[in-house]
């Protein structure tokens, strides 16, 4: 079993550099469907989430081919097969994208259930009702999604209002309407840098998207797609998890290849924090020397802080003078780091959706459970800030969403490294 062993008590000085964005990516991916020639993606994040999307892709009959590190050229001109591979599509949240991007393309779809995080109930009713909208029968059969136009096989141009903000339904029903007849109208849209980016994606292959970023986005289909080339947006969360690693661990990082305004919303808080963070062009450069002090968090959508920054901004705040209050406004569960961190000392209480947080003067090293994605993200920080050993197990849900994350922290400074150690499972004595 690999896991990260983390030596705390390291001032951080250097610079990181940013890839690009798990959530754009995630849904610009399966976008190169809907295009009929061959796109040029740059700044793709080397993730295993990304990894698996790609070979869903392939399975599809999408033709791939590296041009370097972070660029691919997607041909999906001769797709061959509309049903995903029940193993592959599980495993990440993110295939419900294949619904909206084959179905807008070809029709039909059947895509398995999404797997990906554990963060409470993750209902899909707001993507089926988009589809509906616009002529689409979804159904869920076996632990498939079973899409399928009512008549013809493109998607009508249709009004959504969301009953909730959804990144997911947004962008899944602007991959649906790209391609639709008539002007798909989203009202109640989800506002992320993500959304714009995708939107942005699918314009220059051709679409005609309005008002992306904003609460209602309009979409008039067009008949097809052509190729082009294009560059992920950089990641907000994972400038963020290293901005919230600076402020924990202390010292002086520039974070490079940002757009800083996506930031914004970290950057308020850790200056409440008493963080110092300096904005330039496509830098921020964080830097803490004196005292934590503490704050309330509220996540929301975007603009508001980001549920994707509430448990690395949790582990912060463990450290912080004062008492600290977080609100969850996104998920039902996104606590279940918080047992973790107490075995570093940390003193959190969680009632419902809100958790109140005692600073403690330090932390000390645990062997702790990367719970899921951001919660791991939080083990490194809270790892980084301590007294002593971090060992930190399941690193795998931290692989699915940031890239070289061990070589990053360790060229400015960290004491980090993989371990691997016998699989504990499999080295328990056989009884019986
Ligand atoms: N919701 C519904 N019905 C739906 C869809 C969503 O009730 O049909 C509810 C959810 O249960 C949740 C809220 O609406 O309470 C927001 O969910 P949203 O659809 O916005 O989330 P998502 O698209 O499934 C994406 C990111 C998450 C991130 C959320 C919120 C991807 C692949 N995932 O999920 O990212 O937390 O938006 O910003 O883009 C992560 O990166 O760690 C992660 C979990």
């Amino acid at each position: 079993m690999k896991k990260y062993q983390i030596i705390g008590g390291h001032k951080l000085h250097g610079s990181i550099e940013i890839s690009g964005a798990k959530n754009a990516a995630v849904a610009i991916l399966p976008a190169a469907l809907l295009v009929d020639g061959v796109c040029r993606i740059e700044n793709i994040p080397q993730i295993s989430d990304v990894t698996l999307i790609l070979q869903i892709m392939q399975e599809l009959g999408a033709q791939i081919k590296t041009i370097n590190r972070t660029t691919m050229e997607i041909d999906c001109s001769h797709i061959v097969n509309q049903r995903v591979p029940q193993d592959m599509g599980r495993k990440i949240r993110a295939s419900y994208y294949l619904v909206g991007a084959l179905m807008g393309r070809f029709g039909w779809a059947e895509v398995p259930m999404p797997g990906g995080c554990d963060l409470g109930s993750r209902p899909i009713d707001q993507h089926i009702k988009g589809f509906a909208a616009m002529g689409g029968a979804v159904d869920v059969v076996s632990g498939v999604i079973c899409g399928k136009m009512n008549s013809g096989n493109r998607f009508k141009g249709g009004q959504v209002y969301l009953d909730i903000v959804s990144v997911g339904a947004t962008m899944n029903i602007m991959l649906g309407a790209a391609l639709a007849d008539g002007m798909t109208i989203i009202e109640n849209a989800a506002k992320e840098p993500h959304i714009v980016d995708l939107a942005n994606f699918l314009n220059s292959m051709g679409a005609d998207i309005m008002g992306a970023g904003t609460d209602v986005i309009k979409i008039r289909g067009v008949e097809r797609l052509r190729g082009g080339t294009y560059s992920i947006i950089p990641d907000q969360i994972e400038a963020g998890t290293y901005m919230a690693a600076v402020a924990a661990a202390g010292g002086e990082v520039r974070i490079c290849n940002v757009i800083p305004k996506h930031l914004d919303c970290i950057t308020a808080k850790l200056l409440e924090m008493g963080v110092e963070v300096i904005e330039e062009d496509d830098t921020v450069l964080v830097r803490r020397d004196g005292p934590l002090t503490r704050t309330n968090i509220k996540t929301m959508p975007y603009p508001g802080f980001p549920t994707d920054m509430q448990s690395q901004i949790g582990a912060v705040l463990c450290l912080a003078q004062g008492t600290s209050v977080i609100t969850e406004g996104v998920w039902d569960n996104r606590y279940r780091y918080v047992d973790e961190l107490r075995r570093m000392g940390a003193s959190i209480q969680v009632d419902g959706k809100v958790a109140v947080i005692e600073g403690v003067e330090k932390l000390t090293g645990a062997p702790v459970h990367a719970c899921d994605l951001r919660a791991g993200a939080a083990m490194v920080i809270a790892g980084l800030a301590a007294e002593g050993v971090t060992e930190i197990d399941s690193i795998h849900h931290i692989e699915r969403g940031y890239e070289n994350l061990v070589e990053k922290l360790a060229a400015v400074g960290a004491h980090i490294r993989v371990v691997e150690t016998p699989d504990e499972e499999a080295a328990q004595p056989q009884v019986g």
